[in-house]
């Protein structure tokens, strides 16, 4: 069993109400947190109308960036108080659609084959680690076959480079991240290999490519 306890959905709904202020100002966690979106929609290859599953939308950072590049997106999150901040954000002919969902990495609610690309920023390490793996195939479930999964998150190396992180920087709490070298085994199971780029210390941005094996 992990010892995390994920904070409840409260927690985010409390944050919404000033998150996009305190990522602005924060160097640990979110260092580089434009850049890092910048690279997921990069490695995502966000087009002018394409299908976009954004998961962990909170107040729509990435999601916006991806309508800016033409797409159309739905955005999925647990808390209704990143959705309200959300909804401020984007007005009614933005191609932006917001649903609340329980267990979104877990559960997303569509078809094979629906989206051209799945994207997602700073969420995926609210997912427990046993359950990772189920995320992995549900995303690629639902992702076009050749298309593109992208991600950037707090992620590690391996549990030695978690370990040594979590020691060396007081603002990062334990939390069930990801680590490089299982994610690789995860998408390699599916066919799909995962290129890596690191823009922190602490932060990643991943995208898995190839067709997928259901
Ligand atoms: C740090 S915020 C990131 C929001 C946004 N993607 C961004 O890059 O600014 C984390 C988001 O993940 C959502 N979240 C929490 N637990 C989650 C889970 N198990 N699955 C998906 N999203 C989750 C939170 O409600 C919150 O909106």
């Amino acid at each position: 069993m992990s010892d995390h306890v994920d904070p409840p959905e409260c927690s985010f709904d409390k944050w919404a109400e000033n998150y996009d202020n305190s990522i602005a100002s924060d160097d640990g966690c979110f260092g580089r947190y434009e850049e890092v979106l910048d690279g997921v929609v990069e490695a995502a290859r966000i087009q002018p109308g394409m299908q976009v599953l954004d998961i962990g939308v909170g107040t729509a950072n990435l999601a916006l960036r991806c309508v800016a590049r033409g797409a159309d997106v739905i955005g999925l999150d647990p808390s209704a108080g990143m959705l309200v901040k959300a909804r401020e954000k984007i007005d009614q002919h933005t191609s932006i659609q917001l649903i609340q969902s329980a267990q979104p990495f877990l559960s997303t609610g569509y078809p094979d084959d629906t989206f051209d690309a799945v994207v997602s920023t700073y969420a995926f390490h609210h997912v427990e680690h046993e359950t990772k793996p189920d995320a992995v195939r549900e995303m690629a479930r639902v992702l076009k076959p050749g298309d593109v999964i992208a991600i950037g998150d707090l992620i590690f190396e391996d549990a030695q480079a978690e370990e040594e992180a979590l020691q060396k920087y007081d603002w990062l709490d334990k939390e069930p991240f990801s680590r490089l070298d299982e994610l690789r085994a995860e998408f390699s199971h599916l066919g799909m290999t995962l290129d890596c780029h690191r823009f922190t210390p602490v932060s990643w941005v991943i995208h898995a490519t190839g067709i997928k094996q259901n």
